[in-house]
């Protein structure tokens, strides 16, 4: 086999709550007087943290706030983005991300979670899959987001294997540049695929079926 794990990013990637984390951000921007955010500003914010991606919003006013006022930002713009997550089911996991899991999962290689969100075990549980990876690495573990390699090589570690034998699967450029910069293998999944830096580039998820099985 060509990777004995895979470790998967989650918003973009194993579920589309990358457009809810936009839809939040937007929501808090306009109350902000902030009327351009756009999916262009938001691709930014793939990746990195949540006080981050509210560094990339702030960009766009003169306005300026207090380290205070930053944190009741972000944990409002939260807020919003949990009354979302609330919404998803069992339906919100595609079948062909789901037959893809199970096919990697029958082979025999090892799957973990690597994502840089403190949502992420609230949104597998929303999703049915909070028991179905062998391990996840997610904001509860770290202590620097991406493009940091930390959630990628705590979860080889969580997973009991090498960097080398592990293979990561990113949206986000900073996911991208996390597993190179940690030693992986990455493929690449939408507004990745254009990082020079990834090793594979996926146009759909079950793509990923003809690199490792
Ligand atoms: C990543 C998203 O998965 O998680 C980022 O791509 C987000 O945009 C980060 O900032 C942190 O997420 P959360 O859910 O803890 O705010
Ligand atoms: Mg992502």
């Amino acid at each position: 086999m060509k990777y004995d794990g895979i470790i998967f990013d989650l918003d973009g990637v194993i579920c589309s709550t990358d457009e809810y984390h936009y839809l939040a951000w937007k929501k808090l921007a306009e109350k902000l007087g902030i009327k351009d955010f756009t999916k262009k500003d938001n691709e930014r914010q793939r990746g990195v943290s949540r006080m981050e991606s509210l560094e990339v919003v702030l960009e766009k006013t003169d306005k300026k706030f207090t380290q205070e006022e930053k944190v009741a930002l972000a944990t409002e713009k939260n807020e919003y983005y949990k009354q979302m997550l609330a919404q998803m089911s069992k339906k919100d996991l595609a079948d062909d991300v789901k037959d893809t899991l199970d096919a990697i999962k029958a082979k025999g290689i090892r799957i973990a979670i690597g994502s840089s969100s403190k949502n992420a075990k609230f949104i597998l549980s929303r999703i049915g899959l909070l028991d179905y990876f062998d391990a996840i690495s997610d904001g509860d573990n770290i202590t620097r987001t991406k493009p940091d390699p930390q959630v990628f090589t705590m979860a080889a570690q969580f997973l009991g294997l090498d960097p080398c034998r592990c293979l990561v699967v990113e949206d986000a450029e900073a996911g991208i540049m996390a597993g190179k910069t940690g030693g992986f293998d990455t493929a690449a999944l939408g507004s990745a695929t254009k990082c020079p830096y990834a090793t594979y580039r996926l146009s759909t998820f079950s793509d990923l079926k003809a690199i490792v099985l």
